[in-house]
């Protein structure tokens, strides 16, 4: 995971000429503004790429560290900024989002369409009561309704919190339940890959479990047009809310630090974490990002494939674009349908220059094109692309070097762009005009982030020796709380132990000589599959869920070619160890029973049955020997404080 290359991609020279920040001088110019008066710098940047309603006077306020605040006695909007202001400066008639339904149909709409629409759905939640503050759980699939309303919630200063449409109605229930939502806005179905899957029946299922009682209305956007029950009084049809509202709505004016949204993710230890994002700060950062890491311009059509369900959704979609005026893409679908040329003949048709996706799908679509010329990059026009990104997770430099080669025709800088849903926004990352590149690394900090590599009790290691990352000091899109739990957003972001410094929960390395940092994968029990992140103990706890079968359960990762990470659980049963076609047929219910607790990007992808686990005199499980053994290695690990250690050859073969 940890493997760079030694080729360094300089800069495209005409790249470097247009580029928002041109030359390496430029960047490291930047570098030192911020750091001779790191107040200074960011509040410039925030009356830059900001309308305020009423300005701010003070960039950040550590007195409450590690609570911090920025620009805090400022009032703004985001939805405002992202809407009004591009109508107002004469962008009205200019497509904002171009979305492409799963079978290829596509709708445009303007900037002025997309404000009407926005300002239609929040007068609509006016109208039900929902107010300042207020959260409402969207749970909903890539679609123009989608970012519609998230950006409705902003303008009437409720917090949204999105829930990926793959999760199950237990996820969304224990979402719904933590956020304490007055509202769900859904649709009756989402499309992917040519079929129809439910979404309002999967928040009928929710509600159902209980714990819910906060929620009012249930707001239903027709997609598919299938089926589906309403409750008297609590279900509505989006149209029927919104399409007779007036198109014109004033927005609610709130302080930078008000919450602009909610976004769970998946810790090392219990349940998903509610990341706390705010107005004024995060803002900065999205659109800021948006500028300088991807380049974007006026003529520019840029697209970010991952799901709004996702924080790279939340930045890259419904709100750094759109703050910069910019147009982009909006795909519903999947990249494999009808085949795996989806993306590459969507960047033809749409002339998408500048173009943001997962290692993941990179890996998959390699294997696809290497086995079909028909859907190989080659075959399509990708002459209209400038700039390519990478999010998620590690691109190891073979798939690196082939997105640059195949899809980028040489001449594209790839942004390997590292940062986190805590983060709100790109932490290390290369510009595009500035950075020499070097597969496998995601080379330097963004200008104005302090990312460091430090030791356990917060020391600087040297370049060349790997350690914590940490970031040194507080930037205005940071996490400011766990949504109702300040104590565990302390422990789990600013340990006593770290100086203060905001702890990544990734490890990571720095080349000797160039200082370029890459990342060697999380320090703690959160794994990273097909760029979903997933704390092992959620899936542990899913397991032992199913009480009637299961005694234990443990589960660690793998690396996986495509996926880049696999799940790999270890299965004590309540019964005694199943082989051949029990095991299998075990395997399946417990892997379905996974997907019905957290969602189907859970499952398990091995399922190993053992008397017992390998535990340590005192009860603990060797986690690090069942990732050998997940791994297929010979165990090397001193194993002598082990009480079973003739486990280890019962759990190697294979049930
Ligand atoms: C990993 C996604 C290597 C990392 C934006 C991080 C990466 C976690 C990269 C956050 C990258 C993200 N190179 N690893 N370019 N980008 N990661 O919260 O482990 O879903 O901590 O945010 O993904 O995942 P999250």
């Amino acid at each position: 995971m940890s493997e760079t290359s030694h080729t360094i991609y300089t800069p495209p020279a005409d790249l470097v000429a247009t580029a928002h920040v041109s030359g390496f001088a430029a960047y490291e110019a930047l570098c030192k503004e911020a750091e001779a008066d790191y107040g200074a710098y960011w509040g410039r940047l925030a009356r830059e790429l900001i309308s305020w309603k009423k300005p701010f006077t003070q960039t950040l306020d550590d007195s409450q560290a590690p609570f911090f605040k920025w620009f805090a006695d400022g009032t703004l909007n985001v939805s405002y900024n992202c809407l009004d202001r591009n109508v107002e400066r004469g962008l009205g008639n200019k497509t904002a989002i171009i979305f492409e339904a799963d079978g290829g149909e596509v709708t445009k709409v303007s900037y002025s369409q997309l404000l009407a629409k926005v300002c239609q759905i929040a007068n609509g939640l006016r109208s039900l009561g929902v107010k300042k503050g207020d959260r409402v759980v969207i749970y909903i699939a890539m679609s123009i309704d989608g970012v519609a309303a998230m950006q409705a919630c902003a303008r009437i200063g409720a917090i949204h919190s999105v829930v990926f449409g793959g999760f199950s109605a237990q996820s969304l229930r224990d979402r719904i339940n933590d956020t304490g939502a007055v509202a769900v806005i859904t649709a009756d179905c989402q499309v992917r890959g040519g079929k129809q899957l439910p979404l309002k029946a999967i928040v009928d299922e929710a509600l159902a479990l209980g714990g819910c009682e906060s929620i009012q209305n249930v707001l239903v956007v027709k997609r598919g047009g299938n089926a589906i029950s309403m409750t008297e009084g609590r279900d509505k049809w989006m149209a029927d809310v919104a399409d007779a509202q007036p198109t014109t709505c004033e927005p609610e004016w709130v302080e930078a630090e008000h919450p602009l949204f909610l976004l769970y993710t998946s810790g090392s230890t219990g349940k998903p974490k509610g990341v706390q994002h705010s107005s004024g700060g995060y803002l900065l950062h999205a659109a800021l990002t948006t500028k300088w890491t991807f380049d974007l311009k006026a003529d520019d059509v840029f697209w970010c494939t991952a799901d709004i369900g996702w924080v790279t959704g939340h930045s890259y979609i419904t709100y750094g674009p759109l703050a910069l005026g910019g147009t982009e893409i909006v795909f519903e679908g999947v990249p494999t349908y009808p085949d795996a040329g989806r993306f590459w003949k969507m960047i033809q048709d749409h002339k998408v220059s500048i173009f943001y996706t997962a290692p993941t799908a990179i890996r998959s679509l390699i294997k696809a094109a290497e086995a079909n010329d028909a859907v190989h990059p080659k075959s399509y026009d990708l002459s209209s692309l400038r700039i390519l990104g990478s999010v998620g997770e590690p691109i190891n430099p073979a798939a690196w070097e082939w997105y640059h080669k195949h899809v980028g025709g040489g001449r594209c800088p790839i942004v390997d762009t590292f940062w986190q849903t805590e983060t709100g926004g790109h932490m290390i990352t290369p510009l595009p005009g500035a950075t020499p590149l070097v597969p496998g690394s995601c080379t330097l900090p963004f200008p104005g982030i302090t990312t460091a590599i430090v030791d356990e009790t917060g020391n600087d290691v040297p370049n060349g020796q790997g350690g914590i990352l940490v970031v040194k000091k507080p930037w205005p899109s940071m996490i400011r709380t766990i949504w109702g739990d300040n104590e565990r957003f302390v422990k789990s972001y600013y340990p006593a132990e770290l100086k203060g410094y905001y702890l990544a929960g990734d490890g990571a390395i720095r080349d000797e000589k160039t200082g370029y940092f890459t990342i060697t994968g999380r320090i703690d029990d959160v794994l990273n599959v097909s760029g979903h992140r997933m704390g092992t103990m959620e899936i542990e706890s899913a397991l032992v869920s199913h009480t009637e079968l299961v005694a234990e359960a443990a589960v660690v990762g793998r690396p996986d070619d495509t996926t880049g990470e696999a799940i790999c659980a270890f299965v004590v049963l309540k019964r005694p160890r199943p082989t051949g076609d029990e095991a299998k047929a075990i395997a399946k219910i417990l892997r379905d029973h996974v997907g019905k607790e957290i969602g189907p990007i859970a499952k398990p992808k091995d399922i190993r049955f053992g008397d017992n686990l390998p535990k340590t005199r005192s009860g603990k499980i060797m986690r690090r020997l069942l990732r050998s053994i997940a791994k297929g290695e010979a165990i090397t690990q001193d194993t002598s404080t082990l009480e079973n250690p003739a486990i280890l050859d019962q759990l190697s073969e294979n049930n």
